[in-house]
């Protein structure tokens, strides 16, 4: 029986040293420790040997176990070990190669040009005053002095989204926001920019799209003149385009404001030479603007004897394609990295 032990132990031993398999290993687990296995079958025969050498055979047969378990445990892991070490030979990790670059996001030049006539105008007191831009035909033009089949109505070539009774439309300007704030803040004196998303039904070209946001300007209290309008033209131009910006205002019409005019600075790529960007005036077109009619300051509910104002509406896409140079507006939704990663 001892014999028997001792070979049993030196069978297994030279069994498993050649085993790097896991598969083998377990077969060699089964065959020396599994319950029917070879050191089973002699622990069986324990009972049947005679009493004086049964203690030296039990005491051998856990000796045999207990170096058989060993050595099967210190088998599965030198083959983990090796595995790793294998997998770490065949895919190299190189930890001194640089990162990857993250893609950085950045702000739209639209945004970025927002965000800068916000803070112009609110550094000269205007509030952003935000309303819809789904409106009705009444607030997008009648209360304007549009009404229906006014040909000034062909400025605004408008998309109808409802053809209800109430002609339901994708505003096509800012200026139903006067209404809209007028009738929110009367009786106070107001000062706010309306900025937002306008719509046209029109050609896209590389100067108009059929999308494109506009700034409002509104201000209504007593006694504000026209000089006040222009002042204040003059002031928005000097902080949007330097100390020394040039203006000069050219009477224009919308049927909103009496008198109409438009504001234009002087080219600042060619300083008033005549270029290309300027179409060779030495002027650039940078917004609409007038007192605000007697008629729409009473459909915003304040008596034109004792109230007065002023309004405009700027394109921040013309100014952004002024300040950059931009020469086509359908860069803008365009999505093209090449464009936006300029910014
Ligand atoms: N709403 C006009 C436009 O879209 C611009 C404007 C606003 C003109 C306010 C005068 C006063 O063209």
């Amino acid at each position: 029986m001892l014999d028997n032990l001792n070979q049993l132990r030196d069978d297994a031993l030279s069994a498993l040293s050649p085993i790097w398999d896991e598969q083998q290993l377990e077969e060699w687990r089964i065959k020396y420790l599994g319950r029917k296995g070879a050191l089973a079958a002699q622990m069986e025969q324990l009972g049947a040997i005679p009493k004086e050498q049964r203690a030296a055979a039990g005491k051998l047969a856990n000796e045999v176990k207990n170096a058989l378990e060993t050595a099967y445990e210190a088998k599965v892991g030198a083959i983990k070990q090796r595995a790793l070490s294998e997998s770490l030979e065949a895919e190299p990790l190189d930890v001194t190669l640089p990162g990857r670059p993250v893609a950085h996001g950045r702000l739209h030049p639209v945004t970025t040009t927002m965000r800068e006539l916000y803070r112009i105008w609110g550094d000269m007191g205007f509030q952003v005053f935000r309303t819809r831009e789904i409106e009705t035909d009444e607030m997008n033009f009648q209360l304007l002095n549009i009404p229906p089949f006014h040909p000034a109505r062909d400025n605004w070539s408008t998309f109808y989204i409802a053809d209800t009774e109430e002609r339901v439309l994708l505003r096509t300007h800012t200026s139903p926001g006067q209404i809209r704030a007028m009738r929110a803040m009367h009786p106070n004196p107001i000062r706010v920019i309306l900025p937002g998303m306008c719509y046209r039904y029109e050609q896209i070209t590389a100067r108009s799209e059929i999308q494109f946001p506009q700034i409002e300007g509104l201000a209504v209290g007593h006694n504000i003149t026209f000089a006040d309008l222009l002042g204040t033209m003059t002031e928005f131009a000097r902080r949007m385009f330097g100390e020394n910006a040039k203006v000069r205002f050219r009477a224009d019409h919308f049927p909103f404001t009496e008198p109409s005019m438009e504001l234009d600075v002087e080219c600042f790529l060619c300083k008033g030479a005549g270029c290309g960007v300027c179409k060779y005036t030495g002027w650039l077109e940078i917004l609409g603007s007038g007192m605000v009619h007697p008629d729409v300051l009473r459909n915003g509910g304040y008596d034109p004897a004792e109230w007065s104002g002023f309004a405009f509406g700027m394109g921040p896409q013309r100014i952004a394609m002024l300040k950059h140079d931009i020469k086509d507006i359908r860069y803008f939704w365009g999505n093209d990295l090449r464009f936006l990663e300029q910014f």
